[in-house]
């Protein structure tokens, strides 16, 4: 069986999608697969999943064309096995604004969505875009100024306007169905964003996070909840903020990062799943 692990790609997030990949790669040479690895740029985009031989295509891409449904639907045209989740169901949890709409309906507490900028009625609001993520393009507005200025320099992006509360951060994964459990984020310099997300020594991790069993348990039961509504496949993690005991659903990731400083990993230990065990089953859950 030949794994070819897909990495880098076009999206703001491809530097982290390359330690992604090189962490999956060696992991799975480790573990005596036959695997190679394929940084994607703008010119093999397409290219690289016809011509190269492979059994699996191991998805290492973060963002948009990777974890978007679009790689995801070439692929089942291609007729070729792939890890993760399906073209469809990429799609809707690429995108923060349908993603959150499903997790009302499922009655999932989440931040005051606005549709445009004339409905805000209090700040601080976050704009950010709404269909990337490790914090890229993300703004926190005090003020109609700030607004503006969000909006101007995101004017080619899709965007989300939402509430911003203040709370902590927390992040829960599920891993072949199975809900691993809940970790707090504790920022040094209290934000979380791009830098301390990957520069190690920037953030500490509390795992299992040290908050009430309500909020624990409510983590757990909705990133197991929007991973199973969702219809996602492999691992998927979700992340919430709490504020005043409540816990707020922020979005979820298909593709979640698998860096030395990333969550998925460490909230695998919890049930304690080596790095190379979650590479194992991410393995075991792919399709065509
Ligand atoms: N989007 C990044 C890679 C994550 O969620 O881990
Ligand atoms: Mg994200």
């Amino acid at each position: 069986m030949k794994i070819a692990v897909f990495m880098g790609g076009i999206s703001t997030e491809r530097e982290v999608s390359l330690k992604t990949g090189s962490a999956v790669l060696n992991s799975l040479i480790r573990q005596g697969y036959e695997a190679y690895g394929v940084n994607l740029t703008n010119e093999n985009l397409v290219t690289s999943f016809i011509e190269n031989e492979y059994d699996i295509a191991f998805l290492s891409l973060h963002g948009g064309c990777g974890e978007d449904g679009r790689v995801q639907g070439l692929l089942d045209l291609l007729g070729k096995k792939y890890t993760g989740s399906q073209a469809a169901p990429s799609t809707v949890a690429m995108d923060k604004i349908i993603t959150k709409k499903i997790a009302d309906s499922l009655g999932i507490k989440i931040p005051k969505t606005y549709t445009n900028k004339e409905e805000i009625d209090k700040f601080p609001i976050v704009i950010k875009p709404s269909k990337e993520g490790s914090s890229t393009g993300l703004y926190i507005c005090k003020d109609m100024e700030d607004v503006e200025e969000a909006l101007e320099s995101l004017s080619n992006r899709s965007v989300i306007i939402e509430e911003y509360i203040k709370g902590v951060e927390l992040t829960a994964g599920v891993l072949d169905g199975e809900a691993l459990g809940v970790l707090k984020i504790i920022p040094h310099d209290g934000i979380y964003n791009y830098e301390s997300k990957y520069t190690g020594g920037k953030t500490e991790y509390e795992y299992p996070a040290k908050i009430s069993a309500e909020a624990y348990e409510n983590a757990m039961r909705n990133a197991k909840l929007i991973h199973d509504e969702l219809k996602l496949s492999g691992a998927s993690r979700s992340d919430f903020i709490l504020c005043n005991d409540k816990v707020y659903f922020l979005e979820v990731n298909t593709c979640p990062g698998m860096t030395e400083t990333s969550l998925l990993p460490k909230l695998a230990t919890l049930k304690n799943y080596t790095f190379d065990d979650v590479v194992k089953k991410i393995i075991f859950t792919s399709h065509k």
